[in-house]
């Protein structure tokens, strides 16, 4: 389809596989198959969900939010459900959103969904973005319990100047859809990939520390970093900075790519369904997306 290699995808994104879904499964149908696995292995039903958080920049329609969808066929009757548009940060922004309304009793139980049908906005023309990108959903309840643990702290921060790095110019209201109009591929996901990098290396560092900081914890003390996977360089590079052993971080961009908000919980599931994350382990989720906007969240599992 373009001019790429498997050698040039690999050494420079660490990328071996991607899941693309098909025409009919649409972003809602992978969220619930995620939700249901959550709420299972909560042990909790739809009725007790009063908070739906999803993060997309792929919604099934643009109106209403996807997370209205998703309650509808999850049956989840006492939630209020909307949607976050913060990229590859939705989920730790949900769950930042999500912990502390619940730690003050305002809601008792959430679901936190990331999800991304990225094949629908990508442009298979463009060899820059269409190697990178996947299909994926992740969900976490999130509730109030007795005991030890929790999330101990977030980190949430955008900067809209960098908002041309990685966006999609075309179909909203600045540049509408218009049959007069040739959108070039320009409704689709464009990415400055080098400048993207390098803020995402920095500021991946920073939020990371910067939760560590507000828990009083040291980059010793992190049982399992759970990163954003937009490419094996950058994570790489965020485990140097940190100087936290890389088998102390959760890989699967190989199997995945690059799933957007999909990527954290995805890969926290992961981790947790393999053992890798134990109870009283501390672990630190950290993103990095279009906004720009990156976050960060320190859990006591
Ligand atoms: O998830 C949201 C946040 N996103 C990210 O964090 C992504 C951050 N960026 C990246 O991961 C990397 O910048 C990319 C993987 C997107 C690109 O890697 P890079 O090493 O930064 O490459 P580059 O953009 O600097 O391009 C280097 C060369 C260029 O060719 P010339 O101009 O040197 O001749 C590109 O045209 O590589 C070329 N190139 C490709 N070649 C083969 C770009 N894409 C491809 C490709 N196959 N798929």
């Amino acid at each position: 389809m373009v001019d790429t290699s498997d050698e040039w995808i690999v050494t420079r994104t660490g990328i071996r596989e991607r899941h693309i879904a098909s025409n009919g499964c649409h972003s809602s149908d992978m969220a619930v198959a995620a939700s249901k696995q959550a709420l299972e292995m909560a042990g909790c039903s739809g009725d007790e969900i009063d908070l739906l958080i999803v993060g997309t920049v792929t919604p099934d329609y643009r109106l209403p939010s996807t997370a209205c969808v998703i309650q509808e066929k999850m049956h989840l009757p006492n939630a209020v459900g909307f949607d976050i548009v913060a990229a590859c940060t939705g989920f730790i922004n949900g769950l930042s959103i999500a912990a502390p309304l619940i730690e003050v009793g305002r809601y008792s139980k959430a679901l936190v969904i990331g999800v991304e049908k990225l094949s629908s906005f990508t442009n298979y023309a463009d060899r820059n973005t269409c190697v990178l990108f996947g299909d994926a959903a992740g969900a976490a309840v999130v509730s109030r319990e007795e005991g030890e643990g929790g999330v101990l702290s977030t980190f949430m921060k955008s900067d809209g100047n960098m908002r041309e790095l990685l966006w999609a110019e075309v179909g909203g209201t600045v540049n509408p859809y218009s049959p007069d109009f040739s959108f070039d591929g320009r409704d689709k996901i464009l990415m400055n990939g080098s400048d993207v990098f390098k803020v995402a290396v920095k500021e991946m560092g920073r939020a990371a520390q910067n939760v560590l900081d507000e828990a009083g914890l040291k980059p010793s003390d992190i049982a399992m970093i759970i990163p954003h996977q937009a490419n094996i360089r950058i994570i790489d590079a965020l485990a140097k900075r940190l100087k936290v052993d890389p088998e102390k971080v959760y890989i699967n961009i190989d199997k995945y790519g690059n799933t957007s908000a999909a990527s954290v919980p995805l890969a926290l599931d992961q981790a947790n369904r393999a053992g890798k994350i134990k109870p009283g382990d501390n672990v630190l989720m950290v993103a990095f997306g279009g906004g720009l906007i990156w976050g960060a969240a320190l859990v006591r599992w």
